[in-house]
């Protein structure tokens, strides 16, 4: 053996393993979050003279504003200045897609809390004073609060979705069984931990820079310049990290953002804009609730011929997503399962309520859950373990079985959801442990358990084609340092640390080399919300793209200079094996400097083979599904309601995961939130139309005492099948649909007060209330029965 081909056997040993990508990585933020170091945007020391602002809401859900009397809140301690809707400068709109939400109400308020007026005072305790002190002269119109009134009386937001396959009507009258029934699901909110915040300072030549609580950087410079008759290239948004946006900061941010630019731009000083929780929640939109009506003809095995739903969400006062929020439910109404002859409408019913709009999973859950709601109803009347209902209706593995086309059109080619189940069926033991809630149950006359395994099947990329873009920006210092920008925001999910893997891993370096720095319109233009689970797909393979070019220029280079072929040239270690020559990253870096080779660039990944038809709602939407599922079993108190998660184990499809460690902490957090929706968080207006849970003394998310026990949460070993970021699969929202496990371990809990022949009338959120009210309509029906 030669020298030469030693050094090269050499360098394959030190290159054949090196990876950045697939390893557990602790969050980039880790530490600052732990060591309460880590920036908000109300952590940024505030420039001289920042002022504070706050918003004068309204008080009524429906109204004409005949006039207002602001003298009060101007003459408060500390007031500044306080402006009204004439006062902004350019359009008062911060509306997403349909232009119909003013920035301040004017002239005719919609909704209790929607804002009037914005003060500004010299502290945020003065400014909240003063925004108290308005006397608003209303003239009161009716209102319109529930989705089922808003059905009622046609008022919708945009016009109703239909999409319709196959022949449904004549499919139910030819099914042997048939289910019908109605559904309410609650919706929820997102209660991200930092608040909305927005602190605007003003630049030379009209110039404005927004620090802003958002995950979408883009749309807030937009909205910003609209509001203050200026072009984009005046504004400049920025966020280095959110304290949790949960969708709830996608086009919600908006308000926050332009009203204090606004202000600032009036005043010529920076004006800082946060919202206390309780103002946060009377503000801003929520998840959707949505209520259905079904009808769905079946066979003796279970499996559905035939589903057609009606669903009409609570929109809010106005569009904001709840176009795009119905489309997704109308396109997971299938969830894991193949629905030959489908009729489904979806309304956005116009309430007199806050603006509804993205919550984790963005109508996903909404339209999942009805079907499996359904199919839970057919194992009880079958008296089949639902188990194996779900399983004769799941889609076909492949085009020799068939049944593997969606209601829209698309065909699925990456079922792994038989796999995925049957695994999970066995190492959560679920067949003997049914047996043993059973055995529990006829010994326990009080004390109920329920068990359930659900699905989860996920389309991951916007529906609309164009969002699925993205961009990067990728700088190799001459030192060696590595500093990425993409257009991706971090909310806690993650995605700075993913895509800074991804970035050290084409160039060979430790994680520690690479840092990500705040998510800038500045730096990367046009960028899409951080949404629908993309950002790492789509920000990790716009980054993957800039960093290829730097090391395919420092390879030519190498080549070059060495003499070598390219081909012998590889990065690993922080090192650069050359033909078994070995250089340190950061000297071949120095030398390629000093050569005049450009050391940064620019990347840009634009998902291909997807497209929609809007009007036909039918196309190919998604690059591909992920997949899940997870047991839960419960014990159900039936004299008082309550009840307690015991064991639940959940398995996520997140293909060849970027980093598990990340993976499994997004499907925990899903997880419990998801069940919070399901379970204890319940949101409540008066019939004045006024949110009374507007705080968490009344609002009840998941504690830590909430996990169950025995929580074991494993990611399914697969690959995608799509030529996503190293063969990864999304993983922000998909898990939010797992915990209807838990959801039907409590109907299942409840069932058995009945012996299993009642379908309990049970709809979400299941507060204690709401279980002991089924507790109860369960036994008056056996009762009947009797
Ligand atoms: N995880 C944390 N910790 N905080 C969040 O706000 N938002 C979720 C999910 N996971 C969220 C989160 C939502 S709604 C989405 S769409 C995705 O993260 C967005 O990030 P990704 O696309 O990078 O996964
Ligand atoms: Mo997530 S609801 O798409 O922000």
């Amino acid at each position: 053996m030669n020298t030469q081909s030693e050094a090269f056997l050499q360098q394959q040993a030190a290159t054949a393993n090196w990876t950045e990508v697939g390893k557990q990585r602790p969050h980039e933020s880790a530490v600052l979050h732990v060591l309460g170091e880590a920036t908000y945007t109300d952590d940024i020391p505030e420039i001289q003279g920042t002022l504070h602002a706050a918003l004068g809401l309204s008080h009524k859900a429906h109204a004409r504003v005949h006039g207002m009397d602001l003298k009060e809140v101007k003459a408060s301690i500390g007031v500044v200045a306080v402006y009204t809707a004439k006062d902004i400068p350019g359009t008062n709109d911060c509306g997403p897609i349909i232009h119909d939400d003013p920035i301040l109400a004017d002239g005719l308020v919609q909704y209790v809390g929607q804002p009037l007026f914005v003060v500004i005072a010299d502290t945020h305790d003065n400014a909240r004073r003063a925004a108290r002190l308005a006397k608003v002269d209303y003239e009161e119109l009716p209102a319109i609060l529930t989705p089922q009134d808003a059905r009622k009386a046609q008022s919708f937001v945009l016009p109703p979705m239909h999409l319709a396959r196959g022949n449904c009507r004549q499919a139910l009258e030819r099914a042997p069984h048939k289910v019908k029934g109605e559904l309410y699901v609650g919706g929820q909110e997102q209660f991200y931990l930092e608040g909305q915040i927005s602190y605007a300072i003003p630049k030379e030549d009209r110039g404005m820079l927004v620090y802003c609580s958002t995950q979408h950087p883009s749309e807030m410079q937009h909205v910003v310049a609209h509001a203050l008759g200026l072009h984009s290239h005046h504004v400049v948004v920025e966020c280095r990290r959110m304290g949790g946006g949960f969708g709830g900061k996608e086009s919600q941010s908006a308000l926050w953002a332009s009203a204090a630019a606004i202000s600032a731009a009036l005043l010529k000083r920076p004006v800082k804009l946060r919202a206390d929780r309780d103002d946060d929640m009377m503000v801003t939109g929520k998840r959707h609730c949505f209520y259905y009506e079904y009808e769905v003809g079946y066979d003796d095995e279970g499996r559905i011929v035939a589903a057609k739903v009606e669903m009409v969400s609570r929109a809010g006062y106005s569009a904001d997503l709840s176009g795009p929020v119905a489309t997704r439910a109308v396109c997971h109404f299938d969830n894991a399962y193949y629905l030959s002859d489908v009729d489904i409408v979806a309304m956005c019913g116009k309430t007199n309520t806050q603006s509804n709009t993205a919550f984790r999973g963005f109508g996903g859950p909404q339209g999942a859950i009805a079907i499996e709601y359904v199919i839970d109803e057919i194992a009880r009347n079958l008296g089949k373990d639902q188990l194996d209902v779900r399983k004769v209706n799941f889609y076909g593995r492949n085009d020799a079985e068939g049944r593997n086309v969606t209601q829209y059109g698309q065909k699925v080619v990456d079922n792994v959801i038989h796999e995925l189940v049957a695994e999970l069926e066995t190492t959560s033991a679920y067949r003997q442990r049914r047996e043993e809630v059973r055995a529990f149950n006829a010994a326990s006359p009080v004390l109920k358990k329920g068990l359930a395994i659900t699905p989860v099947k996920f389309g991951i990329a916007f529906n609309l084609t164009h969002l699925n873009q993205a961009g990067a920006l990728v700088h190799v210092y001459v030192d060696g340092s590595v500093l990425v920008n993409h257009g991706g925001t971090e909310m806690g999910q993650g995605i700075n640390t993913k895509v800074a893997q991804v970035v050290a891993h084409e160039l060979g370096l430790d994680l520690s080399q690479v840092r990500v720095s705040a998510t800038d319109t500045s730096k990367v233009a046009n960028t899409s919300a951080t949404a629908a689970s993309t950002g790492a797909d789509l920000n990790g393979k716009a980054a993957q793209d800039a960093a290829r070019q730097i090391r395919d220029r420092l390879t030519a280079f190498a080549a070059q200079t060495f003499g070598v072929d390219a081909s012998t040239i590889s990065f690993a270690d922080n090192k650069v094996y050359i033909d078994g020559n070995v250089e340190a990253f950061e000297s071949l870096v120095r030398k390629a400097y000093n050569a005049r080779v450009q050391l940064w660039s620019d990347g840009f990944y634009a998902t291909p083979g997807l497209h929609w038809d809007a009007a036909n709602m039918s196309g190919n939407p998604f690059f591909y599904f992920a997949y899940g599922a997870a047991v839960s079993e419960v014990v159900v108190d039936t004299l008082t309601g309550e009840w307690k998660l015991l064991r639940a184990d959940a398995l996520y499809d997140a293909g060849k995961s970027l980093n598990p460690a990340i993976d499994i902490g997004q499907v925990e957090g899903a997880f419990i939130q998801g069940m919070g929706w399901l379970t204890t968080e319940e949101l409540w207006w008066n019939k004045a139309g006024k949110l009374m849970t507007h705080a968490p003394s009344t609002y009840k998310i998941p504690g830590i005492s909430d996990c169950p026990e025995h929580f074991d949460v494993r990611l399914f070993n697969n690959r995608n099948v799509s030529d996503s970021i190293h063969r990864s699969k999304a993983v922000g929202e998909p898990p939010l649909l797992l915990p209807f496990s838990v959801f039907f371990a409590i109907r299942d809990a409840v069932a058995s007060v009945g012996d299993y022949k009642v379908n309990p009338p049970l709809n979400a959120p299941a507060t204690s209330e709401a279980i002991l009210n089924a507790v109860e309509a369960v036994q008056a029906a056996q009762a009947v029965g009797a």
